[in-house]
């Protein structure tokens, strides 16, 4: 069972996008529309519009758009269903109670049913770190100098010593194997079937923003290797777009968010009162988590190990957070390995006074460069300067040029007038400033090659859903079949289908119907798709030029696929193409208003 269309287009209309989106970003308003930051990626200028009339935004940077459900699904990470109910809630609708059965169950919403798999999953560990079988982990954890507070909060739990308690449990609670299948907590191979991914380990659930079990770690309670093994990708766990112990760190009310390595750093930070603390999850940080960091602080700490590794993953994430328009410093913990180390030796006074100093990023990459010299010799000093000068033209604003110039010259005594020259010099050149790699946006990225097919079906789309004059006239020589790309196909029968109903057409409420991001995505984009036209007549000629170039390519695909002794299709066709010859040469269609 879903919920009818006309119950969801209720809470789409009782839910004024305005106001919704004014929750979460600054809007201005400038015309007919408001503008703000994008909330979906980062810039300095708004290009994040949001339409009352249209009841739909749209952000001209990065081509996120959508109506109210797709802003909650796309912000909170929801998935549809999720969306409708949070905004049911909050325009005070109504929903009535789903009756699943278990195969509705598993097909009405699979993200759903996979968070369920996990909070089961979550909650089985739990129990299990507190019964007989979990005692010599509970006697890890407080060797751990874990509270049992800590523990409850974390949510922390254990996997037993046989390979299937989970798998029996979870399978009791009837789940198809299909489906624990993709939850990524199950192996399978031919011999033994499906069995537990974790065992006689204790147990992490890694948690969204919004408090929901995506995935697991899992470690070893002595030194066996993997240390930890981690829940894989799937559905709901998305690596690179989550951060662990975010969904406390973003209410922490402090100044600014710690980025950390590990799982035990983030919880022992937690227990000695730093709760700003994240851990990037076993990987490289990502732009996405910057982006995500973005939403709810300016500034980033960051805090990685002392060793080598930890000294590279702090420069390479460096620039990523800088990308995300975040002011970063680093935190040094020397001679102490991580933080959870530093807390125990130190305690959390001392470790506050580290945060207190930390170190400001662009100082932190020169120091790390200066190791690279030898500052002895008079060549790898000279040297050392030249890059200084080189990376301080990072800076495009000349004020705080300035001021990183003054900082080094004091630092490292190089005379101030000497490197402003040096560093005059080098803008001269033109030398590229930037050294590291610019992170791609990755929304533009993977645009895919049209073909002129799709692409005169894409804009008669745009033009049935933006200018509603055009529908009595088109429709008479354009029909859905004419839309041979499946998902413009399924657009077109839509837009018809309510132009026929209910006398107009309505983008907002027809995206309702694509609950999936990436198809959303697509559908949105026809209703925005920049139009460069003057003149009505231009626009009139755009229109026409449209419907040839369809009727013409529709015919020429039945001639392709024609089979060669259908004699009378080959006539149709056939005469099709004079007609559109003559229509053609009369231009008759050539009336078309806009009003
Ligand atoms: P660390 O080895 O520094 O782990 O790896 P840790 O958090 O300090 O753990 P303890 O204190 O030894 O228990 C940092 C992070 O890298 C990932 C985990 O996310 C870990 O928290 N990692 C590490 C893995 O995914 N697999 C591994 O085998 C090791
Ligand atoms: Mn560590």
């Amino acid at each position: 069972m879903r919920y009818s269309e006309d119950l969801i287009e209720e809470i789409r209309m009782k839910n004024d996008i305005v106001e919704v989106i004014s929750g979460y970003v600054k809007l201005q308003k400038k015309g007919s529309s408001y503008f703000g930051l994008c909330p979906f990626h980062n810039e300095k200028s708004p290009s994040f519009s949001v339409s009352p009339g249209k009841q739909m935004y749209y952000c001209f940077g990065c081509g996120a758009g959508g109506n109210v459900f797709t802003f909650i699904m796309e912000y909170e990470n929801f998935s549809f269903v999720e969306a409708v109910k949070y905004l049911a809630e909050r325009a005070g609708v109504n929903l009535p109670q789903m009756e699943y059965s278990k195969e509705a169950k598993e097909q009405a919403d699979l993200k759903t049913t996979l968070m369920e798999i996990n909070k089961e999953a979550a909650k089985f560990f739990f129990y299990q770190l507190r019964g007989q079988e979990g005692t010599a982990a509970r006697e890890y954890l407080m060797n751990r100098e874990l509270t049992d507070d800590t523990i409850k909060k974390f949510g922390l739990g254990y996997s037993d010593k046989y390979s299937n308690s989970l798998y029996k449990y979870i399978k009791g609670k009837g789940y198809s194997d299909e489906l624990l299948n993709i939850s990524g907590l199950f192996n399978v191979d031919e011999k033994r079937g499906m069995y537990d991914k974790f065992w006689n380990r204790v147990i992490f659930p890694i948690m969204d923003v919004n408090n929901r079990v995506i995935g697991f770690g899992g470690r070893v309670m002595g030194d066996a290797k993997p240390k930890y093994l981690n829940s894989p990708e799937t559905k709901i766990f998305d690596k690179s777009r989550n951060l662990y112990g975010l969904n406390l760190a973003r209410t922490s009310r402090k100044k600014n968010l710690i980025i950390c390595e590990g799982y035990m750093d983030v919880i022992a930070m937690h227990q000695a009162g730093f709760t700003n603390a994240v851990a990037s999850l076993g990987t490289a940080l990502t732009t996405q988590q910057a982006a995500l960091m973005k939403r709810y602080t300016d500034e980033v700490l960051i805090i990685y190990d002392s060793d080598d590794a930890g000294v590279k993953a702090a420069q390479r994430a460096i620039p990523i957070l800088k990308a995300a328009n975040l002011s970063t410093k680093v935190v040094n913990l020397r001679p102490y390995k991580d933080p959870d180390e530093f807390i125990k030796n130190l305690g959390a006074e001392e470790f506050e006074s580290r945060l207190e100093h930390a170190q400001n990023s662009f100082l932190y990459q020169i120091e790390a460069m200066q190791r690279q010299f030898d500052m002895s010799d008079p060549q790898g000093k000279t040297d050392f300067h030249n890059a200084v000068a080189e990376k301080l033209l990072e800076f495009p604003e000349e004020i705080e040029r300035n001021n990183y110039m003054e900082a080094v010259s004091r630092e490292y005594h190089i005379v101030y007038e000497d490197l402003r020259k040096l560093v005059n010099r080098k803008a001269m050149k033109g030398l590229p400033g930037e050294n590291y790699q610019k992170p791609k946006s990755g929304i533009n990225s993977r645009k895919e090659k049209e073909t002129g097919m799709e692409k005169s079906q894409k804009l008669m789309l745009t033009w049935l859903a933006n200018y509603p004059g055009v529908f009595p006239v088109v429709k008479d020589y354009i029909s859905p079949e004419d839309f041979t790309v499946p998902l413009y196909h399924e657009v077109a029968l839509l837009l018809y289908e309510q132009y026929e109903k209910e006398g107009q057409v309505n983008p907002a409420k027809l995206l309702n119907r694509f609950t999936d991001g990436e198809s959303q995505t697509k559908v949105n984009a026809l209703f925005h798709a920049e139009l460069h036209l003057e003149s009505e007549a231009q626009r009139d000629q755009a229109v026409t030029d449209t419907v040839f170039r369809m009727k013409k390519n529709r015919l020429d695909t039945s001639l392709a696929q024609l089979d060669p002794t259908d004699i009378v299709g080959l006539q149709q066709i056939l005469a099709g193409k004079k007609e559109l010859e003559q229509l053609e040469r009369n231009n008759q269609l050539l009336h078309i208003s806009f009003n």
